[in-house]
């Protein structure tokens, strides 16, 4: 374990329960807190987002799009396939200026909206497939997320959710609303999609996580 992640950490460990801290996990902005957040974010989630990319087996031929591309770790994997721009949705503007400094792949094309409204930039039913990788918790109100992707995907189209209930159980309720698997799952199901999910565990704490797949009807 390198140096920077034995200082994100402790600090990290001194603020975990606070609203401080969660609102910079959600989407960083304050200074040192959004240091900690991105570097924790590196070290907790890169495993995760190889193997659900795996998993959304992506073709050279869809129109992905991320919803909270954070540090750029699955968009990435994802440009390495599809052959078509690659939307990357963020609403932090602290990740944005990051994923700029990284000279990302020509084709991944990064928006600053708020995910509930992407009408100003991605028509109805032009997307194959929807990645959120440790978003859903932050979405309020959920209905209104949901519907937007639905309203983007495309009959048949299917998102993909990565979500790590365990370690979020304790984040500030009013930051991440979204903390129970269920309900998450009937929400996708009563507006019209078809879910299931999976726990999956890659052998370490930070890499055991559920996978929610969802189809437009
Ligand atoms: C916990 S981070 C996860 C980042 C990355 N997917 C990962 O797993 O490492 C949550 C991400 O979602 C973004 N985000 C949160 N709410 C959002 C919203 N309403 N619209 C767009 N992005 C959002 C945050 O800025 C942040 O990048």
């Amino acid at each position: 374990m390198n140096f920077k992640l034995i200082v994100a950490r402790w600090i990290h460990k001194l603020l975990i329960h606070t609203e401080l801290m969660t609102e910079n996990m959600r989407a960083p902005k304050t200074i040192g807190l959004a240091w900690v957040a991105r570097t924790l974010m590196n070290y907790s989630n890169a495993q995760v987002s190889i193997d659900i990319v795996n998993r959304m087996k992506v073709k050279k031929t869809d129109h992905v799009l991320e919803l909270g591309v954070g540090n750029g770790l699955a968009i990435k994997e994802i440009a390495k396939i599809s052959g078509n721009n690659i939307i990357g949705v963020e609403i932090s503007a602290e990740f944005r200026r990051n994923l700029l400094k990284m000279n990302l792949p020509k084709n991944i094309v990064i928006l600053d909206n708020d995910a509930k409204d992407l009408s100003n930039k991605v028509s109805d039913e032009s997307i194959d497939k929807l990645l959120a990788i440790n978003v859903i918790y932050f979405l309020k109100p959920i209905e209104q997320y949901i519907l937007e992707f639905k309203r983007i995907l495309k009959k048949g189209g299917i998102g993909y959710l990565g979500c790590k209930f365990e370690s979020i159980k304790n984040f500030d309720i009013e930051v991440a609303p979204n903390k129970d698997e269920r309900a998450i799952i009937s929400t996708l199901s009563n507006l019209g999609f078809n879910v299931s999910s999976e726990f999956v565990d890659l052998g370490e704490d930070r890499s055991r996580y559920t996978f929610i797949r969802f189809e437009k009807k």
